[in-house]
């Protein structure tokens, strides 16, 4: 179960309590889907999703760009390649519904990537932005 937890701080706030609203949206859509809720509702979470995406990323790339983030290219490519895959479940939901297989597909494809890209990328954004405070 996907869920916010201390380990996943990059210690930076504004970073944290964004991943935190945005996992309890991957959350909110994979037990949209887990409890077999209808297209139009697993429709309404993704898109309440995607949104948020779109929001988080840009302002993640705004602080990488007021700070000439060395890592700003790779970092953004990953944000990229998200998106794109949000994009593909868009398109799989509209033509298949919520099938169990878009289901396991969004699980590995959301929750995975979420807790690695933070684990990874994100913490390593935190760091610097940590270290060019000091
Ligand atoms: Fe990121």
């Amino acid at each position: 179960m996907l869920k916010w937890t201390d380990e996943l701080s990059v210690g930076v706030d504004e970073i944290d309590n964004q991943h935190k609203e945005l996992i309890s949206r991957v959350a909110g859509l994979l037990s949209a889907m887990a409890k077999g809720k209808g297209k139009d509702e697993v429709t309404e979470t993704l898109d309440f999703l995607a949104d948020y995406v779109v929001f988080h990323f840009s302002s993640e790339e705004r602080i990488m760009r007021e700070h000439a983030y060395p890592g700003f290219t790779h970092h953004r490519q990953q944000h990229l390649f998200f998106t794109e895959r949000v994009k593909g479940l868009r398109d799989r939901l509209a033509q298949e519904g919520p099938s169990s297989s878009l289901a396991i597909q969004s699980q590995r494809l959301l929750s995975d990537w979420l807790v690695n890209h933070i684990s990874v990328i994100d913490s390593a954004l935190g760091a610097f932005l940590i270290d060019a405070k000091r």
